[in-house]
């Protein structure tokens, strides 16, 4: 069974997923983890991720996902590339990489194949739009670029000290801009999703409608 949640950065998708996932005792599965691993792997090879058009063909590489130890694990032609998925170059530069179709081809195949196995809530961009059009379940998780901006900057102000509010608020903005406009499956409101607007809601409230929708 496959449930998503599908919503913009810092909407607090991931978080929720991870709780929904634990309750029901599925996989959590965060799909913007195969975008960052991906976009490491350019980074390492020297590739210029700033031209990056939609319909360029991509360096090939492998992309294999594994779950061990309640963990999530990416591989890039064989590497783990998680401890710099978060850096904030990362979170920058990614968006551009997830635009081209190339690239969303082979992460598309990847999931697909891992939710043969198991049991899955997914959170992304496209999950209930383009990669999983059938899940069982949908959510749309939204939330107002201020909150998600104050948010974004508590947990980054840890990181990095100098980093203001405005800064974050403005690399919201052009992520969203990026996946609300990008040519291959951009951040919609999938069919059938039930939209919860997260601004005034904890993680808790979120999860709790997500369940009574779900239950099961
Ligand atoms: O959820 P995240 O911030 O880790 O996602 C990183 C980037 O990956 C995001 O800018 C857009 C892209 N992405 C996507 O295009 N489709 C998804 N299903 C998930 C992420």
């Amino acid at each position: 069974m496959i449930i998503s949640i599908d919503g913009p950065a810092g909407s607090g998708k991931s978080t929720v997923a991870e709780e929904v996932s634990k309750k029901l005792n599925f996989i959590h599965f965060n799909s913007g983890t195969l975008y960052r691993a991906v976009c490491c792997y350019l980074l390492d090879i020297n590739f210029d991720i700033n031209q990056i058009k939609p319909d360029d063909q991509m360096p090939h590489f492998t992309l294999k996902i594994e779950y061990k130890n309640n963990q999530q694990i990416v591989l890039v032609n064989g590497k783990d590339y998680s401890a710099r998925f978060r850096d904030n170059l990362i979170s920058i530069l990614c968006p551009i990489v997830s635009t081209n179709k190339f690239v969303r081809a082979v992460v598309d195949k990847a999931q697909r194949n891992f939710a043969k196995k198991h049991n899955l809530v997914v959170d992304g961009r496209d999950i209930g739009s383009f990669v999983f059009p059938n899940a069982e379940f949908k959510f749309y998780l939204d939330c107002s670029l201020n909150e998600r901006a104050l948010r974004r900057f508590k947990e980054e102000k840890l990181k990095n000290p100098n980093i203001t509010l405005k800064e974050i608020k403005a690399q919201l903005k052009a992520r969203d801009e990026i996946d609300k406009h990008k040519l291959y499956a951009p951040l919609v409101v999938p069919n059938g999703a039930v939209i919860i607007d997260s601004t005034n809601l904890t993680i808790a409230q979120v999860v709790k409608k997500i369940l009574q929708i779900v239950k099961i």
